[in-house]
């Protein structure tokens, strides 16, 4: 599974084209491709892809019932717009918006009940990695999803080293096999999709694919480009 996250990325056009260039990789792809755009573009972008297998998705939502919450989302509305995923944890939303795990269960409990597929991003910083703890953090990062009664089944967890998004140093294949097998130890199932992100490009995507126990990417920056996104597919393909 290959999954763009525009970020806050996209005017209305922009989105829409982007969308329209990526169902066309669909027809020449058996690879399950995703996108998550903006909130705003879910609607006409649902539109754009409902031919095609391509899956959309939330960058976030909240895990709330509706109510007297201004500005916020929920998992609901976005199951309603036509998501079947939403990213949740991601480091730019643990580091700016103060996320963990421990306050995310309700949202991920919430997606889980709507029948769409949360993909909880997990990672250290370059400085947790440095000081060996980068295994720690990760695990700790994943714990509370154990004792929270969640169908683990239906998670998706992207392991995201946060000094590896969006600065081109992509994880070595040892650091992603490493951290991918822990993952799948501490959760305790083998059979987990774990995606790898952290500057995924064409020219890091056949070692990043090659690693053991990638089920997939997590694409930030080369997901906005047409051709680099294709290519990323590509490599996928041929793994
Ligand atoms: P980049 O691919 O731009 O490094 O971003 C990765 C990411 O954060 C995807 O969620």
């Amino acid at each position: 599974m290959i999954i763009g996250n525009w970020k806050m990325n996209t005017l209305r056009a922009d989105a829409l084209a982007l969308a329209n260039a990526v169902v066309g990789m669909d027809r020449l792809n058996s690879t399950r491709i995703g996108i998550c755009s903006p909130a705003l573009w879910i609607d006409p972008i649902t539109q754009i892809v409902k031919h095609s297998s391509i899956l959309v998705g939330a960058q976030d939502c909240v895990g709330d019932n509706f109510g007297a919450q201004t500005g916020c989302i929920n998992a609901d509305m976005v199951r309603d717009a036509g998501c079947s995923m939403v990213i949740l944890g991601h480091s730019e939303r643990r580091a700016r918006f103060g996320e963990s795990t421990d306050k995310l269960l309700n949202t991920i409990a919430a997606v889980l009940e709507t029948g769409m597929f949360p993909v909880v991003c997990v990672g250290e910083t370059k400085k947790q990695r440095e000081s060996g703890k980068a295994f720690d953090v990760v695990a700790e990062q994943l714990k509370p999803l154990l004792t929270a009664g969640l169908d683990l089944g239906g998670i998706v967890i992207a392991y995201e080293p946060v000094w590896a998004i969006g600065t081109g140093l992509s994880a070595t294949r040892k650091d992603i096999e490493e951290m991918h097998a822990t993952v799948r130890e501490v959760i305790n199932r083998n059979d987990t999709v774990v995606l790898y992100g952290g500057s995924v490009s064409p020219e890091s995507a056949d070692d990043v694919f090659n690693a053991e126990g990638v089920s997939g990417a997590l694409v930030g920056g080369a997901s906005l480009n047409v051709d680099k996104f294709a290519a990323i597919v590509a490599a996928w393909e041929r793994k």
